[in-house]
């Protein structure tokens, strides 16, 4: 059975998930697109080769199309109202990273859920990566003995860090923050490896390289040249979708905003220090001007320590006594995210076909996002912030 699906917000995330429908045209079928840009939507229809999936604007035109699900790809500040509404048509929805910006509106979306009694699978495509299901599988053996802390970093590519300073994530009113919007999945992880809860945390950050007092002009299409040719971050259209328009003209939909504008309020480093409540203790930073994307993990227990990197493969354990280290191979699948696109798509729908448990599902969502914001709340005041029980219900 192929599943009848709508794409809602025909953008960069959209067309990982359009390269998976292509190849998996027996398993689903993209019926709708919508997006509120219908030049956005109808490029998106035309070049992913999905010419019969109807064009919207208005996402209520969808309650027509018959679908099975809905895949949620819009920005951050907007998933709490398309969820909500794709959940009231009685749809199973794939719902893109953070669930939403606040816990409040995680909430809402859990309440309309329970409403319609539907799927609902969080973006945390980590989780479906064979290296962290390997590291999850290694802590559920017990071969670490009692996990005592963990340390996770992600780094960023200079193209990948440039991305976020002059797209929508750049204002924390789309975004919630840049630790929220890039890397509520890492906490996620974090999460589901520790098998608990973040209880108290504590964070540092700051804006200190992409500051306003550097900026040469407002956009690249009218940077000096010699200015260009020197500065690394230079527009090139990586981490964007273009239609044929912005490519013509960039600096019409602000593509090519300068790094260093100041219309933006989110920080360029941040690193975190979390207790759980079962308390394992974690750190966790976001690194940017990276010579590529990267992430690195190292879990320690009383009977010694594992540590890898995502695009390694690798995952080596060395027992704290006596012992051999050994190198587990977690080499990544085909796939965007080192495989975790085509395995949470496939979780997806799977779910939806057999009405089963996702691999990520609202509770996962909410508490991602109560932590994020926790962490970003200890970094704006320089304070410990411990998170109750009560941040954490469901309703
Ligand atoms: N899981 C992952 O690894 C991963 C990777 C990248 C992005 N994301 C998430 O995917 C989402 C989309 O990110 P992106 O980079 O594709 O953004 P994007 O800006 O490239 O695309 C978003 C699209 O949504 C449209 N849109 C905005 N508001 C809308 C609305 N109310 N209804 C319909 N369409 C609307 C925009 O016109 C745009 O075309 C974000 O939540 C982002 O955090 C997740």
């Amino acid at each position: 059975m192929s599943i009848r699906v709508g794409v809602i917000g025909a953008g960069m995330r959209a067309y990982d998930f359009a390269r998976y429908a292509r190849k998996n045209t027996d398993r689903v079928t993209v019926a709708a697109v919508c997006d509120i840009d219908g030049e956005r939507a109808r490029e998106f229809a035309a070049h992913t080769g999905m010419a019969d999936a109807h064009v919207h604007t208005d996402i209520r035109g969808l309650a027509a199309e018959k679908l099975d699900a809905a895949i949620i790809m819009v920005p951050d500040a907007f998933h709490r109202e398309v969820a909500e509404e794709c959940l009231a048509m009685g749809l199973d929805v794939l719902l893109e990273k953070p669930m939403a910006l606040t816990g409040d509106d995680c909430r809402a979306i859990i309440k309309a859920q329970t409403r319609s009694g539907t799927v609902l699978q969080m973006g945390f495509v980590l989780r479906a990566i064979r290296f962290y299901q390997q590291v999850k599988k290694i802590l559920e053996q017990g071969t670490l003995g009692q996990v005592l802390s963990m340390s996770a970093a992600e780094h960023l590519s200079l193209d990948h860090s440039a991305s976020f300073m002059r797209r929508w994530h750049r204002k924390r009113a789309n975004s919630g923050s840049f630790l929220l919007t890039k890397c509520s999945h890492d906490i996620d992880i974090l999460n589901w490896l520790a098998d608990s809860r973040p209880a108290a945390v504590a964070s540092f950050g700051g804006l200190d390289v992409f500051t306003h007092d550097k900026q040469p002009a407002t956009h690249c299409s009218v940077c000096p040249a010699a200015v260009k040719a020197a500065c690394p971050y230079v527009f090139k259209g990586a981490f964007v979708h273009l239609t044929a328009e912005d490519t013509h003209d960039p600096s019409r939909n602000n593509w090519d905003l300068c790094v260093y504008n100041d219309d933006k309020d989110i920080v360029d480093n941040q690193v975190a220090i979390i207790e759980y409540e079962n308390r394992i203790r974690a750190t966790f930073s976001l690194q940017l001007f990276a010579k590529r994307d990267q992430r690195h993990l190292t879990i320690t227990g009383e009977k010694g320590h594992l540590h890898g990197t995502l695009e390694s493969g690798k995952i080596v354990i060395s027992p704290a006594g006596p012992g051999e280290e050994v190198t587990i191979d977690a080499t990544a699948g085909p796939g965007g995210h080192s495989g975790g696109d085509t395995a949470s798509f496939d979780a997806f729908l799977d779910a939806v076909r057999l009405r089963a448990k996702p691999i990520a599902d609202v509770r996962s969502g909410l508490e991602s996002t109560v932590a994020v914001n926790a962490i970003d709340r200890a970094m704006l005041t320089g304070k410990v912030v411990r998170i109750s029980r009560h941040e954490y219900r469901l309703d």
